[in-house]
């Protein structure tokens, strides 16, 4: 495991002793230093092999270090890749997109989630002239300012909405109506009350970063149409949805269009990659064609678009959705077997190649409330055994919904099936 001195040094030099927050994980109180990954696998400083049920925050879609990724890779490298240029292949991984992904008519690439989720709302804000937006409490849109507002804050409580970070002007905080997810009710109100003032309602159309919370039956197209009725955009920030259940992502699975979509993580299996794509005459605001400003020195990194192009031929294939999806389900299954054979109440919710686990719960998780009851002493614990034994489990939190965890087409169900064995034993000893 870590060794201890690399953690020592790390918290002279680096803020936090790591190079983003949430790679101190929250039950070890330590980072776990990766040296490499392989398919399903990755290795810590010690040479152990823990089978990632992380995969990169959920990047790593087809698993680490891909052949065909590898492969594309040192091709773009050998080339001599220039940052900051345009090339031809841009134009055709955004044929690919155009064609995958059903809300997208135009695409402009970045590097980050959080940079395209800011564009978004700000495309948003100027076709509309609106500045307030609605998001689904506890929905996790990167870590720009406007963003970071929680109606009840996960840590404390409070009824209205909060900064979650420090140095967050307050004056934000009347931009952002946040409502719980699946709460048709409490939705409608808000929308009956200032549908007229919304610039966007923004949400990750399955709740991924709570587990996995799906949308009720309805509830996305109860969204688009009352986007329509009250003239905002509908942005699906599906950075995290994108490319994990369907080629085209949560939208293509539920049939359900917004204008605007995010996309990043499995877009590029890993590389630094993301792309807002969305309806041709709302994207052409941006800049240089229209006044919304949006450019970057690495926006579409030769070397990303390289990885990305390699990854979407491949993820473009709806056979490859079969194959994940009925490996994931069976999966989803016999976890939940496995939990309720130990007797311990954990909840398993998953939908292609993400899941959550929800300790000390029985029933569904459906909203923001429901996701917020997550046991993290029992899930603590679990997560400690389980690396005991070999399986990686990330964790994002130690209050509020657990994090998410999932499977990749590199996941075989041999190996699967092995790390079924250790989470028996490691559930059986668990008390709720
Ligand atoms: C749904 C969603 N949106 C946005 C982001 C932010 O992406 P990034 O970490 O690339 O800035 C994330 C990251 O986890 C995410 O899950």
């Amino acid at each position: 495991m870590a060794k201890q001195n690399t953690f020592t040094r790390a918290k002279k030099v680096l803020a936090g002793g790591v190079s983003a927050s949430m790679r101190l994980h929250p039950y070890l109180d330590r980072p776990v230093y990766v040296t490499h990954g392989e398919g399903p696998w990755i290795y810590d400083q010690s040479g152990t092999q823990l089978l990632d049920f992380n995969n990169s925050n959920g990047a790593s879609m087809l698993g680490h270090n891909h052949p065909e990724v590898h492969e594309a890779l040192l091709t773009a490298i050998s080339e001599g890749p220039v940052a900051a240029g345009e090339t031809e292949a841009h134009v055709e991984l955004a044929e690919r997109l155009c064609k995958m992904i059903p809300s997208a008519e135009r695409v402009r690439f970045a590097s980050t989630g959080t940079e395209v989720t800011s564009v978004a709302l700000r495309l948003a804000r100027h076709v509309t002239g609106r500045d307030k937006f609605l998001k689904f409490s506890g929905h996790f849109h990167g870590l720009a300012d406007a963003f970071l507002f929680e109606e009840r804050d996960v840590f404390h409580s409070s009824a209205k909405p909060i900064a979650v970070s420090g140095g967050i002007p307050t004056s934000y905080a009347y931009d952002a109506r946040i409502v719980s997810w699946n709460d048709r009710d409490a939705f409608y109100e808000m929308m009956e009350t200032h549908g007229r003032e919304i610039a966007a309602i923004i949400c990750e159309p399955v709740w991924y970063n709570a587990g996995c919370v799906p949308p009720d039956e309805g509830f996305l197209q109860l969204l688009r149409d009352s986007a329509d009725e009250h003239g905002c955009l509908l942005i699906f920030d599906e950075v995290l949805s994108g490319f994990r259940m369907a080629p085209g992502g949560a939208q293509d699975y539920f049939g359900v269009t917004p204008d605007l979509t995010t996309l990043a993580k499995a877009l590029a299996n890993g590389m630094p990659l993301s792309a807002l794509v969305g309806k041709g005459e709302i994207m052409e605001e941006l800049a240089p064609g229209g006044p919304v400003a949006h450019s970057g020195t690495y926006s579409g990194h030769p070397l990303s678009i390289a990885a990305a192009n390699a990854s979407t031929r491949i993820l473009s294939k709806k056979k490859a959705y079969n194959d994940l999806n009925k490996t994931a389900s069976w999966f989803y299954e016999q976890l939940q077997e496995t939990f309720d054979a130990a007797n311990l109440p954990v909840r398993v919710q998953g939908l292609g190649g993400r899941f959550g686990l929800y300790f000390n719960r029985e029933a569904d998780v459906r909203t923001s409330e429901d996701a917020a009851t997550n046991d993290h002493r029992l899930n603590a614990e679990f997560v400690k055994g389980c690396l005991d034994q070999g399986i990686y489990f990330h964790a994002y939190r130690t209050a509020g919904p657990p994090g998410h965890s999932g499977i990749t087409l590199a996941h075989t169900r041999e190996q699967l099936g092995d790390a079924l064995t250790v989470i028996r034993d490691v559930a059986g000893k668990l008390k709720a």
